[in-house]
């Protein structure tokens, strides 16, 4: 599949996630296979506001492969004149897509009109689509759920008005609001979705690994699949599934991998942030590269406590010897 000139081959995205997906994770998960990356979410509010927090939250990187920056809000003028001042901002001078956030199910967010609440008025989808469509000169993505509640089921309505909008692809994850990340993403309106438009469409929710990959893209027929919670401490899921698409055999990484890619994650999170800011925003994530492995309870524990890269690299070294 193609977003603009961008050409996507297996249709590997990594879903955009606050609070994660930043510039070393991106990096990690394009490094194994990841195609395309959709940033943290940043304020189109604060964005006009010249917010430097929130710019610096939209810098994107020469080593991290194609990112689209995702906005939420609310008011067409004001998404079309954060997509505008973002696509002409230097620091996102390598962005490859504007992607409007019509998903977010945070009570906040939403009761501020914005996030998924957009789904209960398709015609300001459409609005918005358009107005950022027409304020940048790259393509624009949409990212929505199956509705706000199952009584307003209506994914197509709203991807439909995303897609007249002028969207260039849209990613479903196959949950309501209402269902935040309980139950179980519906891949029956996700196929909906995909046989009733004719931008390509990325389907998203609850992929964990290879089979379920597989299975996402043949129960839906969507051009691309996008990971989000799975590929937390886990970017060679990336690997995993790109191996199984190419019917290639896949060699699971060992705990020394893993650490290695925790500790290139961190250090890149604290080039970028500082020491103290990268340990203590990624310790959470760091510590699930242990997952599975002996010891990797109380080891967590120990490094959701670290403020140093030193006591991250000691508890991995202890996790590693633990398990020769
Ligand atoms: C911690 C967290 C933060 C998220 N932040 C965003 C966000 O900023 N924008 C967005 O569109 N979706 C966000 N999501 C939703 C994910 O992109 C994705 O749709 C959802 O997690 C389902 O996919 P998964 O099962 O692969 O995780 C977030 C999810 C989580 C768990």
């Amino acid at each position: 599949m193609k977003i603009g000139q961008t050409e996507i081959k297996h249709g590997l995205f990594l879903a955009p996630m606050a609070g994660y997906t930043d510039h070393s994770m991106r990096v990690v998960c394009h490094e194994a296979g990841a195609e395309y990356s959709v940033s943290e979410m940043v304020s189109a509010k604060a964005v006009t506001f010249n917010d430097k927090k929130t710019f610096s939250l939209a810098k994107i990187f020469p080593d991290e492969g194609p990112v689209a920056i995702q906005i939420f809000g609310s008011e067409p003028s004001v998404m079309a004149e954060a997509a505008r001042l973002i696509s002409e901002n230097e620091a996102c001078s390598r962005l490859v897509a504007i992607d409007i956030n019509m998903g977010c199910p945070v009570k906040k967010i939403f009761s501020n009109g914005e996030g998924s609440a957009l789904m209960k008025s398709p015609s300001l989808i459409e609005k918005i689509t358009s107005a950022v469509k027409r304020a940048v000169n790259i393509p624009v993505t949409v990212k929505i759920r199956t509705g706000v509640d199952p009584s307003h089921i209506n994914a197509v309505e709203c991807a439909l008005a995303a897609e007249s909008g002028g969207a260039d692809a849209l990613c479903i994850h196959g949950r309501t609001t209402k269902q935040m990340y309980g139950g179980k993403a519906d891949r029956k309106i996700i196929e909906k979705v995909k046989s009733s438009l004719q931008i390509p469409i990325i389907a998203n929710g609850d992929i964990t690994n290879a089979e379920e990959a597989l299975s996402m893209f043949s129960d839906t027929g969507a051009d691309g699949i996008a990971i989000g919670r799975g590929a937390v401490g886990n970017p060679f899921i990336f690997c995993e599934i790109r191996s199984a698409l190419e019917n290639k055999f896949y060699t699971k990484p060992t705990l020394k991998d893993r650490i290695d890619t925790a500790l290139r994650q961190l250090s890149i999170a604290t080039c970028d942030k500082g020491e103290r800011l990268a340990v203590i925003e990624a310790r959470g994530q760091i510590a699930l590269y242990l997952k599975g492995f002996s010891g990797a309870a109380r080891i967590r524990c120990e490094i959701n406590r670290a403020e140093t890269l030193k006591e991250v690299e000691k508890s991995m070294l202890t996790a590693l010897n633990e398990n020769k």
